[in-house]
């Protein structure tokens, strides 16, 4: 990865981890068990680029990092971390390593991974609620990110559509509509609330709508090829489950190749919502573009 990107995603990582250890209580606060399982899961050694993604928007709007930006991060971070813990219960995926670690509920027992996926979703809406903003901005963005994490056209919509859609032949329009809401809603809502978070106006949302819809399907679509093209000790979660399990993913309709044609190719398309803000958003263009040439 370029030095300047990586540095951009370090220093992003860095401030979300600091907040989220402040945010989320300690191992020993009462009840304990569920405290550890959210922490293990969280600290366990994500990307973290939802949060960078939000402040990275947030700085091609303001032209700075806007100030606290990082608890935005920290709350965009809980919910991504709560879509895992579930996604990889035996009743969805059935997986037994993330993160390079074992999967929640491997580690805590099903009834409080459930729990733990539950409680990082509700503290994330606590600490959304109590961001430093002007209350509209707030209410903004709670309504953004609970619409992009919901039933229509959101992360669990896209849940649903992706179990039901196992073991059937998978069709275009079909993958695109799970990619686009399983995993590019709460990428594309990343972008936009880090943009509201920066004081972004109706137009500047309309744009980072626009780009964060192009940059979540590639990123999805990416998803799909490292699976398939990565082992489970770089990935830190099991490889080949896709095919095992016969998902419904962008190589299954298009194959590698011209998977990796297309991710490159919205990222393309994606960068001209962007070009108002000229250099202000070569940080939020950096990352984007590592979305789609990661190796795990
Ligand atoms: C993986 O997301 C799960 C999907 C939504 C496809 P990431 O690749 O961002 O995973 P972490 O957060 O780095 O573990
Ligand atoms: C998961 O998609 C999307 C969400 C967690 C909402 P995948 O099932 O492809 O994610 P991985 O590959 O297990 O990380
Ligand atoms: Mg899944
Ligand atoms: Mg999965
Ligand atoms: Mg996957």
């Amino acid at each position: 990865m370029p030095a300047d990107v990586k540095s951009l995603i370090l220093e992003g990582a860095e401030l979300t981890d600091h907040a989220l250890e402040e945010l989320i209580p300690s191992a020993e606060t009462v009840p304990a068990s569920i405290h550890g399982a959210m922490r293990h899961s969280v600290f366990a050694g994500g990307k973290r680029l939802r949060p960078v993604l939000a402040m990275q928007a947030g700085t091609a709007i303001a032209g700075t990092r806007p100030k606290g930006i990082e608890r935005l991060g920290a709350a965009l971070e809980m919910l991504h971390t709560y879509s895992l813990i579930h996604d990889d219960l035996p009743a969805l995926d059935n997986d037994d390593l993330r993160r390079g670690k074992p999967t929640c509920h491997v580690a805590f027992g099903e009834a409080i991974a459930i729990l733990a996926g539950d409680a990082l979703q509700t503290r994330a809406f606590e600490v959304l609620a109590g961001l430093d903003l002007p209350p509209a901005a707030t209410v903004q963005i709670i309504a953004l990110v609970a619409n992009a994490i919901g039933t229509v056209e959101g992360m669990i919509g896209g849940q649903v559509l992706d179990l039901e859609s196992e073991h059937l032949k998978p069709t275009p329009e079909r993958v695109e509509a799970i990619h686009r809401a399983k995993t590019g809603a709460l990428i594309r809502v990343s972008v936009v609330a880090g943009g509201v978070y920066g004081g972004a106006d109706a137009s500047d949302v309309a744009r980072l709508d626009r780009f964060g819809r192009k940059a979540g399907l590639a990123f999805q679509i990416v998803d799909d090829v490292l699976d398939l093209t990565v082992d489970s000790e770089h990935l830190g979660k099991t490889a080949g489950k896709d095919a095992a399990t016969e998902k419904a993913t962008w190589p299954a309709v298009y194959g590698i190749e011209q998977s990796l044609r297309d991710a490159a190719q919205l990222i393309d398309e994606a960068f001209a919502a962007l070009e108002p803000y000229g250099r202000q958003a070569e940080g939020l263009k950096s990352v984007a573009r590592y979305l789609v040439e990661r190796k795990n």
